[in-house]
């Protein structure tokens, strides 16, 4: 299992991932090389989860949190994917209250402006397992 494809359609969070991605924005340079669009684009997975459970926990790369006194972060994983051609990255928080129903994409681009995606908009999101 290499690569897992799910189908899922866009919705808005809570806001905060532009908080959180900022937050640990010099950990994703360090591990892919650019500094992603603040924020994270959110699809719910539509269908059988188990394989996307199964490559999630299989997978990943490692980015340490931001050491930042006081305040208690854990660290995260990222695996390459693709989204209607572009190149993104899944990120998965090593703690989380989410289960594997939800999808959250980075990039170094502002997906819905350069892909023209709107909440309720239906994806397929292909993702790298090792
Ligand atoms: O409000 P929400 O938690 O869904 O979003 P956010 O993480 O604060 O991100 C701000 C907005 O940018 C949301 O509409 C995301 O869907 C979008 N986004 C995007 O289009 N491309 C990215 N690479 C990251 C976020």
């Amino acid at each position: 299992m290499a690569r897992v494809k799910v189908r899922g359609k866009v919705f808005s969070g809570l806001g905060e991932g532009g908080f959180y991605v900022s937050i640990y924005s010099k950990s994703f340079k360090n591990v892919l090389g650019f500094t992603p669009y603040p924020g994270t684009l959110n699809i719910k997975i539509d269908g059988d989860l188990s394989e996307i459970k199964r490559c999630l926990e299989s997978g990943g790369v490692r980015v340490e949190p931001p050491r930042i006194p006081g305040v208690k972060l854990g660290a995260v994983r990222v695996y390459p994917a693709w989204l209607r051609g572009v190149n993104v990255y899944v990120v998965r928080p090593d703690i989380t209250v989410y289960k594997y129903d939800v999808l959250e994409v980075i990039a170094n681009v502002y997906l819905r402006g350069l892909l023209g995606l709107s909440d309720g908009d239906e994806v397929e999101v292909e993702v790298e397992c090792r």
